[in-house]
């Protein structure tokens, strides 16, 4: 297989834009109309979420190997997209059309063997790792919303409560979704796991984002909504038992770092926290309440709020980082980093200048959610907050 020609070939097609998507979409609902009620309801104007990683992925199969663990994690998580062995193959079958669509005369048999053999490897890992699954975790936990709190104009704090126990490790993110929206976001619980299995999200509204605004305007104690399994480990905390630690939190980023401290607590902590919260403005801060209980019954907890912006310096925005690093020096901690995109690279660029190491600085990457290093969907705004 030569993977110098699948990577070209995928760059080749990449470059027609949002044609690739459109095409491969066309090409797989028509021959397998049934696969269509799997994907978003209103995909006009959405961004690609499938065959932009699926280019990617598949001329990557070199670092297959590297990937394992991702890949087979995103087999398991397709589960909650009611995605069945039995629906490779279609997905294969429209992959191959829209390249050779797209290809054209560079299109040769060689290359469409190199991309069959690519994509089948990919695919039986993602389909063994979904059958292993299946004797585990259901695709998807039904939860009852047990409490809906509109903190802001745009952030609630809901109470879930799983049908039956959904692990999970703080830092990690769960999938969410609405019956209605059919769509999956990523969030992060606020809480340690409970006894009682309740979960603590903390949603904002994002501009055009279906399940987050049903969250947050279309929901009501009662309602049911879909859970799926956990990923990602970059904000687990490590070092169990010793480290002081500095947070850095924006917006709904907070929520994980929260989670962080339960568990901190439970440990019966050894080490010092000291949490940098931002928001645009005092107002944005939907959860001073239980952060300021927090602080006074913790000692070895400091909780500093940053509000970006103030009026009587107009156009300068102040972050977390920046009020850190003016109050100290935290080399000897590890820190941990959650909100925006942006808000995570400058705080990332301001802490390496100031002489931190990569590996003491923990974060969820740039729009690099959950995934595997090899591919970077786009920017997931669930976390963003408002913090820039
Ligand atoms: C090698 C095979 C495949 C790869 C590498 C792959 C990769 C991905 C990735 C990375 C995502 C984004 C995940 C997320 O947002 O949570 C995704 C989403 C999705 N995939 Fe796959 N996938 C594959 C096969 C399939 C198959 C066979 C189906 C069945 C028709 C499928 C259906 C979906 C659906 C419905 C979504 C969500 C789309 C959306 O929300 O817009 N995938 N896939």
């Amino acid at each position: 297989m030569d993977v110098a020609r699948l990577k070209e070939s995928w760059s080749l097609v990449a470059a027609h834009g949002e044609q690739v998507p459109l095409y491969f979409y066309s090409t797989l609902f028509l021959a397998y109309p049934e696969t269509r009620q799997m994907f978003p309801t209103n995909m006009a104007g959405q961004r690609d979420r499938l065959v932009t990683a699926l280019g990617h992925i598949v001329s990557h199969v070199d670092q297959v190997d590297r990937l394992v663990e991702f890949l087979r994690q995103l087999g398991a998580d397709h589960r909650k997209f009611a995605v069945r062995a039995e629906h490779y193959p279609a997905v294969g079958e429209a992959l191959l059309v829209t390249l050779r669509h797209f290809l054209g005369e560079a299109w040769t048999d060689e290359l469409a063997k190199d991309w069959s053999d690519a994509y089948g490897l990919i695919a039986q890992v993602m389909i063994e790792a979904a059958e292993k699954a299946e004797a585990v975790d259901p695709p998807w936990w039904e939860a009852e919303i047990v409490s809906h709190e509109l903190r802001t104009f745009d952030v609630a704090v809901l109470t879930v409560r799983p049908d039956y126990l959904l692990e999970f490790t703080p830092g990690q993110s769960i999938g969410v979704s609405h019956p209605v929206v059919r769509a999956w976001r990523y969030y992060s619980p606020a809480n340690a796991p409970r006894r009682d299995g309740t979960i603590e999200l903390h949603v904002r509204a994002a501009p055009g984002g279906a399940v987050s605004s049903r969250l947050v305007y279309g929901c009501a104690p009662g309602d049911r909504i879909h859970l799926a399994a956990p990923v990602g480990d970059r904000l687990n905390l490590r070092l169990a038992g010793s480290g002081d630690l500095l947070i850095l939190a924006g917006g709904t980023g907070w929520a994980p770092m929260k989670a962080l401290l339960e568990q901190v607590a439970a440990e019966g902590s050894r080490r010092e926290v000291a949490v940098y919260l931002g928001a645009r403005t005092r107002l944005e801060f939907y959860d001073t309440d239980a952060i300021d209980k927090l602080a006074s019954s913790w000692p070895w907890l400091t909780v500093t709020y940053v509000a970006g912006m103030d009026f009587r310096r107009p156009g300068e925005v102040i972050r977390p980082v920046d009020r850190a690093l003016a109050d100290g020096d935290w080399r000897s901690r590890h820190v941990y980093v959650c909100g925006s995109d942006e808000m995570v690279a400058h705080s990332v660029t301001a802490l390496t200048q100031a002489g931190y190491h990569a590996d003491q600085l923990h974060h969820e990457g740039f729009g690099e959610h959950w995934y595997g290093p090899a591919w970077r969907p786009p920017a997931a705004p669930d976390k963003s907050g408002g913090v820039r």
